[in-house]
């Protein structure tokens, strides 16, 4: 029996990974935070002392890199490298502008592309990042994209960071957000943008629960469930 797949792509802080998550919790579905992954390549790159923006530094570390990809009893996604629990480590503010660095190499992006297939084949999935309509799974049975405007995503990720307990600045965060939007839209490999098929959804003036409503209409119309 082949498993259903759900993409869900867009820019940092339109709310998929908690949209996505709260998807799969009403559907049955796996959740998978495919930035996670980027933000561990990220990781072990820094620790490695090497520059995330050069590929000739990067690509040679790939290899040996020991990603374990889990779910705790709590059916949260763990991210580990080599014997160690990443998962919150990843989450550090350095590492976000890294992750987008290592994402824009064509090698790192292909060395990730057939474990997240394979996820897909293994599993009924919920599956968030910014290529997964277009290029991991063009093939999806449902395709979104979300946004919402820079300064909603700002407001967003800073409620996440005090709510973590990290310091962190508004302005700052609009401004590497911007970065961020521009980095991931213009490279070259797999840039951030809408399949032609998925439906947008704007999240700029709704709550979560609004737009996990829209959402879970959309999917169950057209998945039949
Ligand atoms: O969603 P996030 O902020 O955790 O993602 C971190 C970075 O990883 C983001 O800047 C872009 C990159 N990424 C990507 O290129 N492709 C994906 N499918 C997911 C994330």
């Amino acid at each position: 029996m082949s498993h259903k797949s759900i993409a869900i792509d867009g820019p940092a802080g339109a709310g998929k990974s908690t949209l996505a998550r709260q998807l799969a919790k009403e559907l049955g579905f796996l959740y998978v935070d495919t930035g996670a992954i980027y933000r561990t390549v990220a990781l072990a790159v820094l620790r490695a002392g090497a520059d995330p923006a050069d590929p000739a530094q990067v690509v040679p570390l790939l290899e040996g890199m020991n990603i374990q990809m889990g779910y705790g009893g709590d059916g949260v996604q763990r991210m580990g490298l080599g014997p160690e629990d990443v998962t919150e480590a990843i989450r550090e503010h350095r590492i976000s502008g890294a992750a987008s660095k290592v994402s824009a190499i064509p090698a790192v992006r292909a060395f990730l592309l057939d474990y997240q297939r394979g996820l897909s084949r293994a599993h009924d999935i919920v599956m968030d990042g910014r290529d997964i309509g277009t290029v991991v799974l063009p093939n999806a049975d449902v395709k979104i994209f979300l946004t919402a405007a820079p300064e909603a995503r700002a407001r967003r990720r800073l409620l996440e960071l005090e709510q973590r307990g990290q310091e962190a600045d508004f302005g700052a965060i609009l401004h590497d957000i911007k970065e961020r939007d521009f980095q991931d839209e213009h490279r070259p490999v797999a840039p951030l943008k809408r399949a032609e098929d998925a439906a947008l959804l704007d999240t700029t003036n709704l709550n979560l629960e609004q737009s996990c409503d829209r959402l879970l209409s959309l999917i169950k119309e057209k998945i039949g469930l």
